[in-house]
């Protein structure tokens, strides 16, 4: 499977780094290729929030500016994109076409070639402007998910709880993983003596 991994300047640099973390180590050896590629503010905001560097992860790294890279063209056959995070900026020129940069051509590549997009947008609250963004790229084939950790597995680290959203989003990419257990309804094991207060009755 070939990926590319975009990274724009939305807050959330540690789901990007817990993706590059399972793309560089259990998705390397699952056969998962990945490309990456970060928008100019992605580096402030990563430098910001994570202070390291992410080629450490020895993923390949592209310039943001470099149009000559495969996946900017539909015929490198790349199988999915995800934007994790993904800036309210970053969508609107994913969902108008605007290929500015090589993260924005490639999107606009994946929903041409009619692959899976999938872009998972952090922000709050959202103006009127961005559901529509939201509601455009949807109607393209694109998926947009927010940043929005779950709780029912029980995370108990932060690395667990930006699990939660990256698992969701590689299953959106079609990329198997076991990043947080899955929900298989309520156990035994999982009922703490709880007082139920409120009724069905
Ligand atoms: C520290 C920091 C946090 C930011 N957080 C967000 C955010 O959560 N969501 C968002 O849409 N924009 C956020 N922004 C603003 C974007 O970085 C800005 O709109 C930028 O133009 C996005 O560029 P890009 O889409 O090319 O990465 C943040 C900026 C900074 C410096």
């Amino acid at each position: 499977m070939k990926l590319v991994l975009g990274i724009s300047g939305a807050s959330g640099a540690p789901y990007a780094d817990r993706s590059m973390r399972f793309l560089a180590g259990p998705g390397r050896e699952a056969g998962i290729e990945t490309d990456v590629v970060f928008t100019k503010t992605a580096r402030l905001v990563w430098q910001h929030e994570m202070g390291t560097n992410p080629a450490d992860y020895g993923l390949r790294i592209w310039p943001s500016g470099d149009m000559t890279a495969p996946f900017a063209s539909g015929s490198a056959r790349y199988d999915a994109m995800l934007v994790v995070p993904c800036s309210a900026g970053a969508m609107a020129r994913i969902a108008h076409g605007m290929s500015v940069d090589l993260l924005g051509r490639a999107a606009d590549v994946m929903l041409k070639e009619r692959r899976p997009l999938v872009l998972v947008l952090r922000e709050t609250p959202f103006s009127l402007i961005q559901v529509r963004n939201m509601e455009a790229v949807t109607l393209a084939g694109g998926v947009v998910m927010p940043a929005a950790p779950s709780f029912y597995s029980r995370p108990k680290t932060m690395e667990a709880l930006l699990d939660t959203v990256v698992a969701r989003a590689f299953d959106r990419c079609g990329i198997a993983n076991e990043l947080v257990r899955r929900w298989t309804g309520l156990h035994d094991d999982d009922a703490e003596p709880v007082t139920r207060e409120v009724s069905d009755d």
